[in-house]
């Protein structure tokens, strides 16, 4: 008889009391019909799968194997019973927990799950082959034998536990390309879809490119806000890509259509959005009529490639010496779809990069002919760029090198 609706909810209330449920079993339910609604239940449940993952493994450990078929077999049942991608139950835990979590849960739950993954790596069959013993295997063989080998050759003694060498070899685990250069690289390829080159220019720079050339004289309050780390009076650590534009002009002339990938140096309080050290990518386009409306459409064009078709694009105007008019580029929340959320401050909007159209001093100090050629520029945060992307939440986790995190991507 199927089980009524009445009989279902009383028997998960039991099942809160009794607990009568196997792992296997919380685990084809989902969070809201184990009741788990608070992050403190979902810790709970994850602490018991991780609890019983363990001492499945341990137990094979402990039980060890007859010899390698055998234990061959086994580390591949228990593997296949956590990790098969169709019904092992880290990808149940995936498809009932994690993908049908609430708003609320998910960011826990996901993290909760991410640990539980890097976790289950010790059951892949490879590690689990090195971990269990073989009883009349090698763990038989004498600790310490003499092999005597014909008349003349001397006898070699092993005195350590002799080796089985029919075992697997050890796997060393590899890299990942870090997620900021993932990010980059993503945003260099939309570009060069679309026609632009990638330029670069070096880290440690002159003043004069720094700030002169750019539209920003000593004397300019913009030069606090920016001043960085000085090599001597005439040289500093870059504080943004926008340098690049003017040794770009002087190397290409006009028309020029680049990006400029890499790091800039601040002198900013280390914070969760802030970093003494980051990445930005600039982008210049300077041709005849060029006009905002093509900045404003190329920039829409690359937030929705990157971002996604959803997202809507939104311009105010800002200030930046080196542009007139200046903007900033806001995109609409990507976390709440634009209906107000603690990462957009309610406002539903995320400001992500300056922009604006290039100065026409800059172009005469790229050696540009204002009254010929115009152009526009940007300049944005690749840090911030994966954070939303990937939902970080402190930016300086991409400079930590904890393989938790990096592993994850
Ligand atoms: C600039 O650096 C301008 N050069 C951008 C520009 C280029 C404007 C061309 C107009 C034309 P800003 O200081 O706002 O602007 O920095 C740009 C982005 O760099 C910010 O939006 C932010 O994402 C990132 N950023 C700035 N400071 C830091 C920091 N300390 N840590 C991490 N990211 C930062």
């Amino acid at each position: 008889m199927a089980e009524s609706e009445t009989d279902r909810r009383s028997s998960s209330r039991h099942a809160r009391t009794r607990d009568p449920l196997s792992i296997d079993e919380k685990i084809s339910r989902t969070l809201k019909d184990l009741e788990a609604t608070t992050s403190e239940a979902v810790a709970e449940l994850f602490a018991e799968v991780t609890a019983a993952m363990e001492s499945e493994r341990q137990a094979l450990i402990e039980g060890g194997a007859a010899d390698e078929r055998e234990r061959s077999q086994k580390a591949k049942e228990l593997r296949d019973r956590w990790l098969a991608r169709k019904g092992g139950l880290v990808s149940m835990i995936d498809e009932n927990w994690l993908k049908p979590a609430s708003k609320e849960l998910k960011p826990g739950v996901g993290r909760a799950f991410n640990e539980l993954r890097r976790r289950a790596a010790a059951l892949e069959t490879d590690r689990l082959i090195q971990d269990v013993p073989v009883r009349g295997g090698a763990a038989a063989l004498p600790q310490q034998a003499t092999l005597k080998f014909g008349a003349g050759v001397p006898s070699l003694k092993i005195t350590e536990a002799a080796t089985d060498l029919t075992l697997p070899g050890f796997r060393r685990p590899l890299g990942s390309i870090h997620p900021v250069t993932q990010v980059m690289r993503e945003i260099e390829e939309i570009f060069l879809g679309l026609g632009f080159a990638i330029e670069s220019g070096p880290e440690i720079e002159s003043v004069y490119y720094n700030f002169d050339a750019l539209n920003i004289p000593e004397t300019h309050p913009a030069r606090d806000d920016w001043d960085t780390l000085y090599v001597n009076s005439e040289t500093v650590l870059r504080t943004h890509t926008s340098p690049v534009q003017i040794r770009a002009m002087e190397k290409h002339g006009a028309p020029l259509y680049i990006i400029c990938p890499g790091k800039a140096y601040r002198h900013d309080n280390p914070d969760s959005t802030h970093a003494t050290m980051f990445h930005q990518v600039e982008g210049l386009a300077v041709d005849t009529d060029i006009s905002f409306a093509d900045l404003k459409g190329t920039l829409d064009y690359f937030a929705r490639k990157f971002f996604g078709d959803k997202i809507k694009t939104n311009f105010t105007p800002s200030f930046f010496p080196f542009t007139e008019p200046s903007g900033e580029l806001s995109i609409s929340c990507v976390f709440c779809g634009g209906e107000g959320c603690r990462v957009c401050k309610e406002s539903g909007w995320v400001e992500v990069m300056g922009c604006g159209m290039v100065h026409p001093e800059v172009l005469r100090h790229g050696g540009i002919d204002p009254d010929r050629y115009s152009g526009w520029a940007f300049g944005l945060g690749v840090e911030r760029f994966a954070m939303m992307k990937y939902d970080i939440n402190d930016i300086q986790l991409f400079q930590q090198g904890d393989v938790r995190f990096l592993e994850q991507f």
